[in-house]
C-alpha cells in the first residue's frame, strides 16, 4: 500500500507504509540489531557503543557540533583534521580547535602530517593535555596537498607511512592511535591492504576506510567490498566509512563487510540526531521519527550560541551560515530564506528569518540521501614527479616553513 504526499517540488510522491518514498534508495527493510549482535567497538583500551564515530570533518567537527553529536549519541566524535606542522608552530586557530570541552570524552583529535618530528611533537603535546584518542588522515584527495606528496599519497609510499604512524604511537604512550584512509590514489593504485598491514605492524589500534578513492572524491558509491576485504587482512578493528546516511545503512555495512564500528560523515551534517537513531538501533530499538522544522530551529538555535562562544559573534555567524543550508535542506517554504540565511550577520536576523516557515513542516524525506556539503565529480589525482619510481622510499615530503607557506597550505587543507 502506497500513500500520496505532496511535498517534493510540488509532485505527489508515494510512499511506503513506514513512511519513506517510494523509489529512494532506503533500507528500512533490515531489523534493529539483536540483542548481542554487536560489541562495543575496541580502540585500544576505550570500549565505544554504540560502535559509532563522528568522521573528521575539516570546517564541521569542531567542538560546538562534536558536543551536539555525542549529546545525540555518538560513541566518539573526532576533531577536524589539524595539520602538526601547524600545531608546532603555534598557529592560534590550530590550537583552538585542538582544545577539548569541559568534561568532553573521549577526547579524538585527528593529525595530518607528513613529517615525522612535527607527527611526535603534536601527538605527545596532545597526550600531556589529556587527549584520549588520536587518529590520523592518510586520505586527503587535494591536489595541493598529494601534488607535494601528502595525503593519501603517503600510503602509496609504506614505508614512509610506517615511520608516520610509529611516530605517533610512540609518542602517544597508552593514548590509542588510529589512522584513516582512502581505497588508493585510483583503481590502478590501491594502496589500503599495505596501510592495514603497516597500521597492525606499528600498532595502531584500528584502521578506518573510506570505500573511495582519492581519484573518485566524493562521487558515486562508496565501495563497502573493499571494507570487507580489509576487515580479512588484518586483525585489529576496521572501521566502515562511505555512504552512511540512515541509521539502517549502518546496521547494513557492519552485517555485509563484518566491520567493527562505522563512522558517520556527511549524513549527520545538519542532521545531528542521527545518532540517536543510530543509537536506538543499535540497541535494538526503532528510532524516533525525523524533527519537525520547530524543532529544528531550536537545534539551529543551540549550534549557533554554540558557535560564537567558540568563535566569537563574528566568525560564529558566518560558520553557521553553511549550517543553515544544511539543517533546513528540502522543507517546504525554505528556500526562500535560504539566500537570506547565506548573508546573516546576527543571531536575531537568523531567528528572524526562520520563523517566517511553519514549525510544524514535516521532515522532507526525500533529502535523507542526498549529497551534502561536497560536489560529485572525480578528478586525476596528482603525485610529484617520479613519485612511483622508488616506492621503498621514505623521505618525508616538504611541509610548509613560514608562516605564509603554511597559512595557504591550511587553506588548501580540506579533509579526507
Ligand atoms: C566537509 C568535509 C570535510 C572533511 N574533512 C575531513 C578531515 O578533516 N579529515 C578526514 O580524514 N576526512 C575528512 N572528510 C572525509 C570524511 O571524514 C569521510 O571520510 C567522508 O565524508 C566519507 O564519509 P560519508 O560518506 O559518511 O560522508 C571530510 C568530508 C567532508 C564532507
Amino acid at each position: 500500500m502506497t500513500t500520496d504526499n505532496p511535498q517534493r517540488d510540488g509532485a505527489a510522491v508515494h510512499l511506503t507504509p513506514a513512511g519513506r518514498p517510494v523509489g529512494d534508495s532506503c533500507n528500512r527493510e533490515v531489523p534493529p540489531a539483536r540483542a548481542g549482535e554487536f560489541s562495543p567497538l575496541a580502540i585500544g583500551p576505550l570500549r565505544v557503543w554504540p560502535p559509532v564515530v563522528l568522521a573528521p570533518m575539516a570546517g564541521v567537527t569542531n567542538l560546538a557540533f562534536r558536543k551536539m553529536c555525542k549529546d545525540y549519541g555518538a560513541g566518539v566524535c573526532t576533531s577536524e583534521m589539524l595539520t602538526a606542522r601547524g600545531y608546532r608552530m603555534g598557529n592560534e586557530m590550530t590550537h583552538l580547535l585542538a582544545a577539548g570541552g569541559e568534561g568532553e570524552f573521549p577526547r579524538s583529535v585527528q593529525v595530518y602530517g607528513s613529517d615525522p618530528l612535527d607527527v611526535g611533537e603534536m601527538v605527545k603535546a596532545l597526550v600531556d593535555d589529556g587527549v584520549d584518542h588520536v587518529d590520523m588522515n592518510f586520505g586527503c584527495p587535494v591536489p595541493k596537498v598529494t601534488r607535494h606528496g601528502g595525503g593519501s599519497a603517503i600510503p602509496v609510499k609504506p614505508r614512509l607511512l610506517a615511520r608516520l604512524v610509529r611516530a605517533a604511537v610512540h609518542s602517544a604512550s597508552d593514548v590509542p592511535v588510529t589512522i584513516k584512509v582512502r581505497k588508493g590514489i585510483d583503481e590502478s593504485l590501491i594502496t589500503y591492504p599495505d596501510a592495514g598491514e603497516v597500521a597492525q605492524e606499528e600498532g595502531a589500534a584500528a584502521i578506518s576506510l573510506h570505500g573511495r578513492t582519492a581519484a573518485e572524491l566524493y562521487s558515486g558509491q562508496a565501495d563497502w567490498s573493499a571494507i570487507a576485504d580489509l576487515k580479512t587482512r588484518v586483525s585489529i578493528p576496521v572501521l566502515g566509512n562511505g555512504d552512511i546516511w540512515e541509521a539502517w545503512d549502518a546496521l547494513r555495512m557492519m552485517r555485509t563487510t563484518g566491520c567493527d564500528g562505522v563512522v558517520i560523515g556527511r549524513g549527520c551534517l545538519g542532521r545531528p540526531w542521527l545518532f540517536s537513531e543510530l543509537a536506538a538501533v543499535f540497541d535494538g530499538c526503532e528510532p524516533e521519527p525525523p524533527p519537525v522544522f520547530g524543532r529544528i530551529v531550536e537545534i539551529m538555535d543551540q549550534h549557533a550560541q554554540a558557535l560564537i562562544e567558540l568563535f566569537g559573534p563574528v566568525r560564529g555567524v558566518h560558520q553557521m551560515r553553511k549550517w543553515c543550508a544544511w539543517y533546513t535542506k528540502g522543507f517546504r517554504g525554505s528556500a526562500a530564506i535560504r539566500g537570506r540565511l547565506a548573508r546573516m550577520s546576527s543571531l536575531e536576523e537568523m531567528r528572524c528569518t526562520l520563523s517566517e516557515v511553519d514549525p510544524q513542516t514535516p521532515f522532507p524525506l526525500h533529502v535523507l540521501r542526498v549529497n551534502r556539503a561536497k560536489r560529485g565529480g572525480t578528478q586525476r589525482v596528482r603525485l610529484p614527479e617520479g613519485y612511483l619510481d622508488d616506492l621503498l622510499d621514505d623521505t618525508p615530503p616538504k611541509s610548509p616553513h613560514s608562516p605564509a607557506e603554511l597559512e595557504a597550505w591550511e587553506r588548501a587543507l580540506s579533509g579526507g
